[in-house]
């Protein structure tokens, strides 16, 4: 499709997207940029311009490699909080949460600069793994990073099991060939979740490309990419 190459191309000049998931999810839009562009600038335009929770994800094959485990079976480990991971938002999805991590460095882990060297980090780690350098991965993992911290780290499943803005942003890194590493945060509107009509202006007004979770399945199906 014209729009995912648009969007392909944002990404590799820094830009960010608006994806929206679909009618039968969230009906959200997150804002959207590959991990390897995340600057200080970008968490300021993520809290300004998206404001929702600003997140990291990777393919859960990865995140399984660097150890870790689904924040639900982590909680529901301790006998009085299992319930609370029994029950499930509306659209039914597994949370994709993992756990939350900052990097050694930083001061209190919030600000721009210490969101963005945390996300730095991790896109490091993950470039690692892409990179075969499975071991060195690990040890930057386990010896540079502290938990529980200000960034959550999200694992992307298969594109067939959940079609979430984890998933969608992990297969359109694997679309554009960059490494599964992408941060976004979902765009409010005073107290609501902003509407797709309000999103296509704002995009058109900023030179965003907004695209569909139907147009990256579409996509993946074009390259027989996603299973
Ligand atoms: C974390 C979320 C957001 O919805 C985010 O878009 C990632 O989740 P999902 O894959 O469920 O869409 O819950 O802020
Ligand atoms: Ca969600
Ligand atoms: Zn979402």
């Amino acid at each position: 499709g014209k729009d995912i190459d648009k969007a392909i191309e944002s990404w590799k000049n820094g830009y960010p997207i608006l994806l929206y998931d679909s009618s039968n999810r969230e009906s959200e839009i997150d804002m959207v940029y590959h991990a390897s562009k995340v600057t200080p600038e970008s968490i300021y335009k993520l809290r300004n311009e998206a404001g929702g929770l600003i997140c990291f994800a990777t393919s859960w094959n990865i995140a399984k490699e660097l150890g870790l485990i689904w924040g639900d079976e982590l909680i529901a480990k301790i006998p009085n909080l299992k319930p609370l991971t029994e029950k499930l938002l509306f659209y039914k999805d597994r949370p994709a949460f993992t756990i939350w991590v900052n990097h050694v460095n930083v001061r209190t882990g919030i600000s721009d600069n210490d969101r963005a060297l945390t996300i730095r980090e991790l896109y490091k780690t993950i470039k690692l793994f892409v990179e075969d350098k499975r071991n060195e991965a690990i040890k930057k993992f386990v010896e540079e990073f502290q938990a529980p911290g200000h960034v959550p780290l999200l694992a992307a499943r298969n594109l067939k099991e959940r079609k979430g803005h984890t998933e969608l942003s992990i297969y359109l890194s694997l679309l554009a060939k960059m490494e599964p590493a992408t941060t976004f945060a979902e765009m409010l509107d005073f107290g609501v979740s902003l509407s797709l009509e309000k999103a296509e202006k704002y995009a058109k007004k900023m030179g965003y490309v907004l695209i569909s979770g139907k147009e990256v399945l579409e996509a993946c199906e074009g390259e027989k990419m996603c299973w």
